[in-house]
């Protein structure tokens, strides 16, 4: 991908003067400030119409690759330190072998990050996103940045430019740099190595716990085994209704489609059905209903999430009274995309009637 440079020039520019701007990352675009700005903090939380106490995510220039091994832990540590304390020598092996990446880590912060970033917490979630354009911003602006996924709070991430600018129409004036499709397609990994104990998963994403381990040797402990609902809502994902589309949205156990629309009698008119692409010929025209659309989905966790919001985009912008995904399979690469679309049928639906808390 080729970095535009005078729109990478116009970015620094407004992130100096303290304005938004919005950025492609690996995983779904990002609506970044300074993370040293509490003006520029502030104005991410309007945008958004975020709660106050939600946390962001520091996002910050990864090493110069030509660098050996050694000097490149000595550069992470370097570029780490001035946001986390108390880094555990884990945290450093897996910096080590996921960053830049799709995955963020929370520590202990240093006393000069921003409560407004922190949301008053004691901790700090980092990570260095693994896209050229983003990668760019942050070594010529030679300062972290701070950003949310730059959508409406408890909304579908956007996972091209073009759905950062829908998502924000009515800020016609913001910044959104050009970064193509984000590969990844969901939120990074979340995983909290602040307790100086086992590291925990907050959210799962591409890169699971197993995937850790087996490149590590570190063992971070599955949600599952973690208490299911902070008080606090430490990771805004972990609300129920998040990443919510306006459609109705509902899971199905692959082979049960019937007992599915049975149960929505008053959606029963046209209802978009995703098949996995190695069953697309599963017999759905047999069924008699209103209208039934087929959409095949690939069978496999990374390309699913890949396409996964840019799917849930397409179909709620057609118009469907239901759209029906089909359950994913069991196992960890399969827990982030799970995790997603179980959010999204909670909080689905018209505002008004849902029960999303936006
Ligand atoms: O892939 C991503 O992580 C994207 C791209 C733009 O980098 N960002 C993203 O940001 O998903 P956001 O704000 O939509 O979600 C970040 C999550 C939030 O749910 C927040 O609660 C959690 O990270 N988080 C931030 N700081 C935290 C902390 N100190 N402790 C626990 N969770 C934290
Ligand atoms: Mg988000």
């Amino acid at each position: 991908m080729t970095v535009d440079l005078l729109a990478l020039q116009e970015a620094i520019v407004r992130l100096q003067q303290g304005e938004l701007v919005a950025i492609p990352t690996e995983t779904v675009y990002g609506l970044a400030a300074d993370a040293s700005n509490p003006l520029a903090i502030e104005k991410i939380f309007r945008a958004k119409g975020r709660p106050s106490n939600h946390p962001l995510i520091v996002h910050i220039a990864a090493p110069l690759s030509e660098l050996d091994e050694e000097a490149k832990q000595a550069a992470w540590f370097d570029l780490i330190t001035p946001w986390a304390r108390d880094l555990p020598e884990e945290a450093m092996r897996i910096v080590a072998a996921f960053w830049p990446g799709p995955l963020t880590l929370v520590f202990r912060k240093d006393k000069h990050v921003l409560d407004a970033v922190t949301g008053g917490q004691d901790t700090v979630a980092i990570r260095s996103p693994n896209h050229p354009v983003a990668q760019a911003l942050l070594r010529r602006f030679g300062r972290a940045l701070a950003a949310p996924s730059a959508n409406r709070f408890g909304k579908v991430s956007p996972t091209s430019a073009a759905d950062v600018k829908e998502e924000f129409a009515d800020l016609p004036e913001l910044l959104i740099l050009e970064g193509g499709d984000c590969p990844v397609g969901i939120e990074s990994t979340i995983v909290d190595m602040s307790s100086g104990g086992t590291p925990i998963l907050l959210r799962p994403g591409a890169i699971t716990p197993d995937a850790i381990l087996r490149q590590t040797g570190v063992r971070v402990l599955g949600q599952e085994s973690t208490a299911a609902d902070h008080a606090s809502p430490r990771v805004s994902g972990s609300l129920k209704a998040h990443y919510a589309p306006n459609t109705p949205l509902r899971m199905y156990t692959p082979g049960a489609i019937q007992d599915c629309l049975a149960e929505y009698p008053d959606t029963k008119s046209r209802v978009a059905v995703a098949v996995w692409e190695s069953e697309s010929d599963s017999g759905l025209s047999q069924i008699s209903h209103g209208e039934i659309k087929e959409v095949a989905i690939p069978f496999s966790s990374a390309h699913f999430a890949s396409g996964l919001y840019r799917l849930l985009r397409d179909l709620d912008a057609q118009q469907w009274d239901l759209i029906l995904i089909p359950d994913p399979p069991a196992g960890q690469e399969w827990d982030g995309v799970r995790d997603r679309l179980q959010r999204a049928c909670f909080g689905s639906g018209p505002s008004e009637s849902s029960h999303n808390n936006n």
